[in-house]
């Protein structure tokens, strides 16, 4: 860690897409020219949740520390970010945290209770507690995570971006009157279908907070920006407009002008891709269950596209794995704007050594194809 630190002390501010200290800056990674739809040398890999408890090294750290110690103690937090960069060869890092803490500065009861996962203990329930929660600027509520992104950018070379994120207003709102997770967010549901001034209210409350804490990971130095919208699929076409649409729309374009590329990453919505990737960002991000095959012709060629292998074939032996990711990338094609990625979070029971062979093997054949 004392390199680290070190580097954190002679480190000049940095402001997106443009690193001061290198000649070649993360601008001109493989994963920013790939999210801009350049050609590029090979496809770029990096998995979600790439750090975290299917790795020694991470499990080493959150035996000594909570899940919310670890997230907001810069050094720690930088630490895990750079784990999976160094033990992969994955082509992008992740910011370690999580998408709930920018909750807690709005005045929610968060905890991650080993076991059962996200808590809170004093969810919204009626519209009162909508206008009980506060809005506070990320510089004040979220200063761990915009230290440790400080930090990471710092410790990487030019050659590897940094990924920072947030939720996605209605994933967020869900946590807030559920209070956890859920199997079908009816809780939730019940309130946007019987409280629809007072989901609004909620809604727009954290598109200020979430805009806001976007912009200032991209100010701390996050080279690409990455929106996760993972429950979105608990909607239908038709209240997915309505209730979540407005306010993708307003977050996604008050990030128009950030200078980084914007990830738009939803699960469980290949119905209506289109009605999602309309909302905004660079690049749509694409869960296993759609073939990206699929999402290429509906979407054309106006985007780039993540995903999208099944986090299971993790699991399985490498001759199904391999036959997997090589459906992968037939179905990506030859187009310009392909990141590859699994198609949501890496499960706890993965092998490490299945995802450095991925890493590999994405790299090599991609390489490959490119030069046919
Ligand atoms: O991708 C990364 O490596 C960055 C870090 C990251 C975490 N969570 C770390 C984490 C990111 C981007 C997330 C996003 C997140 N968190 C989402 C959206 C993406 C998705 O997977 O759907 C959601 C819904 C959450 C909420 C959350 N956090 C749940 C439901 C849980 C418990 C389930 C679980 O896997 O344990 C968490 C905990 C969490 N977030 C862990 C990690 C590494 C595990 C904590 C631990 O026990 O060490």
């Amino acid at each position: 860690m004392e390199t680290l630190q070190a580097a954190s002390h002679h480190a000049p501010p940095v402001r997106p897409g443009q690193h001061a200290t290198s000649r070649s800056t993360a601008a001109d990674s493989l994963m920013v020219r790939a999210c801009r739809r350049e050609v590029v040398p090979h496809t770029p890999i990096w998995l979600m949740r790439q750090a975290g408890r299917y790795m020694p090294e991470y499990r080493a750290i959150r035996a000594r520390q909570s899940m919310l110690e670890a997230i907001s103690d810069p050094a720690v937090a930088a630490e895990i970010t750079l784990q999976p960069v160094d033990a992969l060869g994955v082509d992008a890092a992740i910011i370690f945290s999580d998408i709930l803490p920018p909750l807690i500065g709005m005045g929610l009861e968060l905890d991650f209770v080993s076991g059962t996962g996200p808590r809170i203990a004093n969810p919204v329930r009626v519209p009162h507690d909508v206008d009980m929660l506060g809005t506070p600027p990320a510089e004040q509520t979220l200063r761990g995570t915009l230290d440790a992104i400080r930090l990471v950018r710092a410790a990487l070379p030019s050659s590897k971006p940094l990924i920072g994120f947030a939720g996605a207003p209605f994933t967020l709102a869900c946590y807030a009157i559920e209070g956890g997770g859920s199997q079908r967010y009816e809780t939730a549901k019940a309130f946007m279908y019987a409280e629809p001034a007072a989901w609004s209210r909620l809604m727009r409350r954290l598109v200020t907070v979430l805009s806001d804490y976007l912009l200032a990971q991209a100010r701390a130095g996050a080279d690409v920006l990455q929106v996760f919208d993972s429950w979105a699929g608990a909607l239908g076409p038709h209240d997915y407009n309505r209730f979540v649409r407005p306010y993708n729309v307003k977050l996604f374009n008050s990030l128009s002008g950030v200078g980084v590329p914007v990830i738009n990453f939803s699960t469980g919505t290949g119905a209506y891709i289109d009605d999602v990737a309309a909302c905004g960002g660079d690049v749509v991000g694409i869960d296993w269950r759609t073939p990206l095959d699929a999402v290429r012709s509906r979407l054309g060629a106006t985007r780039a596209i993540m995903g999208n292998l099944d986090p299971i074939a993790l699991l399985a032996p490498w001759r199904e794995l391999k036959a997997q990711v090589d459906d992968v990338l037939r179905r990506a094609g030859s187009n310009p704007g392909h990141i590859f990625n699994i198609g949501h979070g890496i499960l706890p029971a993965t092998s490490v050594d299945n995802v450095r062979r991925l890493v590999e093997y994405v790299h090599e054949q991609t390489a490959i194809a490119s030069k046919e």
